[in-house]
């Protein structure tokens, strides 16, 4: 396991983007996080504790099927609990890879009638991009390599790692239908 992002870096990068958050939604009284389980789990836990706002929280969970996601793939196997018509909602992620599950996700959420929707991700593997995604706080730009820790798994394993990193061996994702 090679350390790509510690421990401390993401911590001071986490409070960075709860400060901007703070500040942006100073004036909202209606502010909702959507996290997309289970990989936003430890990111979206440690940035909420960070805003002194008030905030409603939910989530979706997402799958896809086969190594990668791709367009119409995307299954959506949780929804959100609440109505969000009319609410601020920050969609929350782990990752932005192809970009197939948030352009689902983000879709879905204006159809619903927020009163807008932005995005915050943890990590940007723009190189992987096939669909425009529109990040508006966005933690870090990684390389097109596959990563594990702080809520990233592969096959559930290596979430709880308190940093992200990258596998030795650098093997392809597992090819089964996993939840993000
Ligand atoms: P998408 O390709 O942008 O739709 O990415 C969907 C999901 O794939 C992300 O939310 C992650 O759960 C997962 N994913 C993408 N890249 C990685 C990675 O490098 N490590 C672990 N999970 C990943
Ligand atoms: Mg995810």
């Amino acid at each position: 396991m090679r350390v790509l992002i510690s421990q401390q870096d993401l911590e001071q990068r986490v409070a960075e983007l709860a400060a901007e958050i703070d500040r942006d939604y100073a004036d909202s009284d209606r502010l909702v996080c959507v996290g997309v389980l289970k990989g936003s789990v430890f990111f979206m836990v440690d940035l909420l504790k960070r805003l002194t706002i008030p905030v409603a929280i939910d989530f979706f969970q997402t799958s896809s099927y086969g190594a990668g996601t791709t367009g119409g793939e995307v299954r959506i196997r949780k929804d959100i609990d609440q109505s969000i018509r009319g609410k601020d909602v920050l969609l929350v992620e782990d990752i932005v890879d192809t970009g197939w599950t948030l352009r689902t996700i983000l879709d879905l959420l204006r159809f619903r009638g927020a009163r807008s929707v932005k995005l915050c991700a943890l990590l940007d593997k723009a190189a992987a991009r096939e669909v425009d995604i529109p990040i508006d706080y966005r933690g870090f730009e990684i390389e097109k390599l596959f990563v594990v820790g702080y809520g990233l798994d592969f096959g559930e394993r290596y979430r709880n790692l308190p940093y992200i990193g990258v596998l030795d061996s650098e093997v392809a994702p597992p090819d089964v239908p996993s939840p993000s």
